[in-house]
């Protein structure tokens, strides 16, 4: 008998199949016993008759506790009453481990600390699954879109010399001891965990002309928001002779497609979740475009105390993005806010050549990218504006000294991009094993 899956079950009707799993529910009325399977494909239910099986089969059936793990045969039957249109009419079973008594994640509702103290057993539930196999679909198209836009894989280091986006919220670790360093080797014996590749990036286009990295990224953020973890992945897109409004093409395109796939392919795991899919339907170009100067106009408007300078809050966000059912490009924010790479607008030199992207709903910021800074003079300046020490940043200065070209990136959270599509309020539930400032285990 071939091992199927439950996802491979529909080509089978009227066969008898074998799968493999774990029973996360069942029920017993003492003649007939429902067994409720799982296999990471999906779920069905096995129905066994008492007057079917042989006396050991149905003591394996009465001994099984939540979660233990099976192999179960019998033959697929469809029946429109089931979930999946189809059961399995149960034949015969084995028990490989029968779990322990006391399972605990129940049906009972449980607070957040308690699943999060047990994620790696909350993992299995069906919401935490239909959020994984999301996240694993954008991580696809994000990869497929680039692949097929020119772009190029390029991996960019964790441990790093310097910080990318200010050191307030920067990891930092020792490393080595100083002596055995030789000049240039490192700038001392201090490492900092990345909080972006970005500016390896650059030094990767200059050969690539495209290129995109994917990783975990680190910031010691302090704030306990349900946008902010510790330990988050980020995409950072890079490319040579693309310019500001390129650039938030290059963005519109990548999130059109993934929203377009998660759609196209997640629709059984979006009604797991329960989310609504018609906001994400309206998520097609052209996107909303403002100048941070509009924003800020317009919040004032709306009662906020926003000052003309002033980065946006994450209140700000929420507020401005449920004024539209499309992503709305943020551009143009002063320098001051921003970190010391970004090119200044010719046409005020107080702003820069950014964009934030913010997604509907209320989830705010999913995006932030901007044009380079691409003259060696000026960027030694901003570096010196910025109090950081130029010596670590020489490498990158190089890039500007030898065939430096216009070009630009940006960098999305993974995170924010699952909690929006999948309608979490929170980003915790996002990641498979979430830190943030107040936890690391598991
Ligand atoms: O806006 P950020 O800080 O931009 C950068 O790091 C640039 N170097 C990217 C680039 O141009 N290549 O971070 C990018 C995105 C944010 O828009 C947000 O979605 C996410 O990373 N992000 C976080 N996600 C979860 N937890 C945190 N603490 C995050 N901080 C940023
Ligand atoms: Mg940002």
């Amino acid at each position: 008998m071939t091992t199927l899956t439950v996802s491979q079950i529909h080509q089978h009707i009227g066969e008898e199949v074998e799968l493999k799993g774990w029973c996360y529910n069942f029920r017993s009325s003492g003649k007939i016993f429902f067994l409720q399977f799982r296999d990471g494909t999906g779920r069905m239910q096995a129905v066994y008759m008492k007057t079917d099986l042989p006396e050991e089969q149905w003591a394996i059936l009465e001994s099984l506790r939540l979660e233990s793990s099976v192999i179960i045969r019998g033959l697929v039957k469809e029946d429109a009453r089931a979930p999946l249109g189809f059961e399995l009419e149960g034949k015969s079973i084995t028990a490989i481990q029968i779990a322990e008594e006391g399972y605990p994640i129940g049906k009972k509702e449980h607070g957040p600390d308690f699943l999060l103290d047990n994620r790696h057993l909350w993992l299995r539930s069906e919401s935490q699954w239909a959020v994984q196999r999301v996240r694993d679909r954008i991580i696809t198209s994000t990869y497929e879109y680039f692949h097929e836009n020119g772009f190029i894989k390029f991996d960019t280091p964790i441990l790093t010399p310097t910080s990318c986006e200010g050191t307030t919220d920067l990891f930092e670790m020792d490393y080595f001891a100083d002596e055995e360093a030789k000049e240039g080797e490192t700038s001392g014996s201090k490492a900092y965990l990345a909080q972006s590749g970005q500016l390896y990036l650059e030094a990767g286009i200059m050969s690539l002309g495209r290129a995109f990295d994917f990783g975990p990224v680190f910031r010691a953020e302090k704030s306990k928001t349900r946008r902010h973890l510790t330990e988050f992945w980020m995409m950072d897109a890079e490319a040579a002779f693309v310019e500001h409004e390129g650039n938030m093409a290059i963005q519109e395109a990548l999130i059109c497609r993934i929203v377009a796939d998660v759609l196209k392919h997640c629709a059984q795991e979006l009604k797991v979740l329960e989310r609504d899919t018609a906001p994400l339907e309206k998520v097609q170009a052209p996107f909303v475009h403002m100048t941070h100067a509009e924003a800020v106009a317009k919040l004032r408007g709306m009662g906020s105390d926003i000052g003309d300078m002033d980065d946006l809050g994450a209140d700000d966000e929420t507020l401005l993005t449920q004024q539209y059912d499309k992503p709305i490009f943020l551009e143009k924010y002063p320098a001051v806010v921003k970190a010391f790479y970004m090119k200044r607008d010719p046409e005020d030199p107080t702003r820069v050549l950014n964009n934030d992207l913010l997604a509907p709903e209320g989830y705010g910021e999913i995006i932030g990218g901007s044009q380079r800074e691409d003259d060696y003079e000026t960027l030694m300046e901003r570096i010196r504006e910025h109090n950081l020490d130029p010596a670590p940043f020489d490498w990158y200065l190089d890039l500007r000294r030898y065939g430096s070209v216009p070009h630009s990136g940006f960098g999305y959270g993974l995170e924010r991009i699952v909690a929006w599509t999948c309608g979490l309020h929170h980003v915790r539930e996002t990641i498979p094993f979430p830190r943030m400032i107040n936890r690391i285990t598991p």
